[in-house]
């Protein structure tokens, strides 16, 4: 029988603004065929316009998904640029990151849109991976716990246990991310254990005990391990060593 913990397991590459179309196809074929058969979900999230081919790769391989980087608040319409949940779906697409902090700091997302952007993600029954943490400044002023309260209230006060179970989170400080500093695995856990007492007092121990919590920021082959063995961190978001098929499944391994 499997632990809650191991039913929690996770990891994606967060891909950001890198690699075109054969480069990206190239990679998630590597990584599938070296991967062989996972008994969790591995995702990529890669450029919107990768989706449909990439979806196509992974089809056939075992609790392998694409994902996209960012969905629109709205359904459909004049939105000019913007992809909506529903589109993304018909690519074969299965989960969405919202909130990453680089969309929060230099596209001025703000909790209000990344409500809304979780309830389309929702809607259109993809699984939102909803990113957090806080800046270099605020964890200097000992502010990570009132900051990642505030931004888990922002991205859920408007659903209800069962939506919620349909979450997976993700804890990235900003000042760990593409920094090469990574959070101390008892740093990272002191925040995991937080956010999930946290799910425990707004949605009940059910929600708490089952939602998947990855930890992201420099996370590389020689420290997911010890990262991973914490007892509130699932597995990990992954964005530069999500690059590299070594280190990806390195990871994924550990
Ligand atoms: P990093 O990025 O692993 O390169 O620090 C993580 C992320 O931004 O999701």
């Amino acid at each position: 029988m499997s632990t809650l913990k191991e039913k929690r397991r996770l990891v994606a590459g967060n891909w950001k603004m890198n690699l075109d179309l054969k480069a990206g196809c190239d990679l998630a074929t590597e990584v599938v065929e070296q991967l062989g058969k996972s008994d969790f979900p591995v995702v990529f999230c890669a450029p919107a316009i990768h989706l449909h081919a990439l979806s196509d790769i992974v089809k056939d391989a075992s609790n392998v998904y694409s994902g996209a980087q960012d969905i629109s608040s709205h359904e459909s319409g004049a939105h000019t640029g913007e992809i909506s949940g529903g589109q993304l779906k018909s690519v074969g697409c299965s989960y969405v990151l919202v909130g990453h902090s680089e969309r929060r700091a230099f596209h001025g997302e703000t909790g209000d849109l990344l409500a809304a952007k979780i309830s389309q993600a929702l809607a259109n029954d993809l699984t939102p991976i909803y990113c957090f943490g806080e800046t270099l400044d605020q964890r200097q002023a000992d502010q990570e716990e009132e900051v990642v309260a505030r931004q888990l209230h922002e991205g859920f006060a408007h659903l209800d246990a069962p939506a919620m179970k349909n979450v997976v989170l993700a804890y990235e400080p900003c000042w760990a991310i593409g920094t090469g500093i990574t959070a101390s695995p008892a740093q990272a856990q002191a925040i995991h254990k937080f956010v999930r007492s946290w799910l425990n007092e707004r949605f009940g121990d059910s929600v708490a005990n089952t939602t998947t919590i990855l930890y992201g920021g420099s996370v590389k082959p020689g420290n997911a391990n010890e990262l991973f063995s914490q007892p509130d961190i699932d597995g990990g978001l992954i964005g530069g060593a999500s690059l590299k098929p070594a280190d990806f499944i390195a990871i994924v391994n550990a």
